[in-house]
């Protein structure tokens, strides 16, 4: 695979196993146009309105959002780029068969498809102490860990100068939850991926810059 034939790119894995961090990096590197629906909700969390009021205490609860509230909100975004000449990663999307059916609908409207996904796996249980440290800038996305990647002036992002948060649903019983439903609604599509060559796994429990480099190559197409 070339650089040039990966339009749409997905990154999969479990709550913390760093699709958020890799992304950050693929963004700046390759120019994706990062396309998260936990960001886009969260965002409509911080403006208040209806869409973001629905999914505020489902997100708290570490449930899914439905599918009937993703999939034009996704999709639509994921044409769009596409229309305009950009390549999109896909951060969290599709996390339900329904919600990959529909964007492999939407995708071969426009004669396009999903080029490579990218699997990180760890163990479920090495992800808690991830997620309870992580510190999220509310600005411009940046992410930072408590212990393992601190910002240089406690509370602040470095990018930005903005105060950092913790998320909402960044507690053990909502991690709990997001972990169950990564392994019961979101891990059978990688099947449905895995049946059309689509899938590269990665160890994700490396440093970030070794998860990265693996990313890379396949992105190079040098893998
Ligand atoms: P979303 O925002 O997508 O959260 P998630 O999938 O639970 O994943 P996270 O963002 O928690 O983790 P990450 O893998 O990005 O890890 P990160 O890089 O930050 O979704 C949130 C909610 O929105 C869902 O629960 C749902 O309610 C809703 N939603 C979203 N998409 C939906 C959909 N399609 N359908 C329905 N509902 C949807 O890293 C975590 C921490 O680890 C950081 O502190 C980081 O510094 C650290 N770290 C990262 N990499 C490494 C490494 N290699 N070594 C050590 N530490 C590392």
């Amino acid at each position: 695979m070339s650089s040039d034939a990966a339009k749409v790119v997905a990154l999969f894995g479990p709550p913390g196993s760093g699709k958020g961090t890799q992304a950050e990096r693929i963004v700046e590197e390759f120019g994706y146009t990062h396309l998260s629906p936990g960001n886009m909700l969260r965002e409509e969390i911080r403006q208040g309105t209806d869409l973001g009021r629905e999914a505020e205490s489902i997100m708290k609860a570490g449930k899914l959002v439905p599918d009937s509230v993703i999939n034009p909100m996704v999709a639509g975004r994921i044409r769009q780029e596409l229309a305009a000449g950009r390549r999109v990663l896909l951060d969290g999307y599709p996390r339900t068969i329904p919600q990959a059916e529909y964007m492999e609908t939407a995708l071969r409207e426009i004669g396009s498809e999903v080029s490579v996904v990218f699997r990180l796996e760890i163990a479920i249980e090495a992800l808690l102490s991830r997620l309870l440290g992580r510190l999220n800038c509310p600005k411009c996305g940046a992410i930072y860990h408590e212990q393992s990647k601190p910002p240089a002036a406690a509370g602040i992002c470095d990018a930005c100068g903005t105060e950092l948060v913790k998320r909402s649903d960044d507690n053990e019983a909502s991690v709990r939850q997001r972990m169950d439903a990564y392994r019961q609604q979101t891990e059978p599509i990688l099947d449905r991926f895995a049946a059309q060559g689509k899938v590269a796994l990665v160890e994700a429990d490396r440093s970030p810059e070794a998860v990265y480099a693996d990313i890379c190559r396949r992105l190079r197409g040098a893998a």
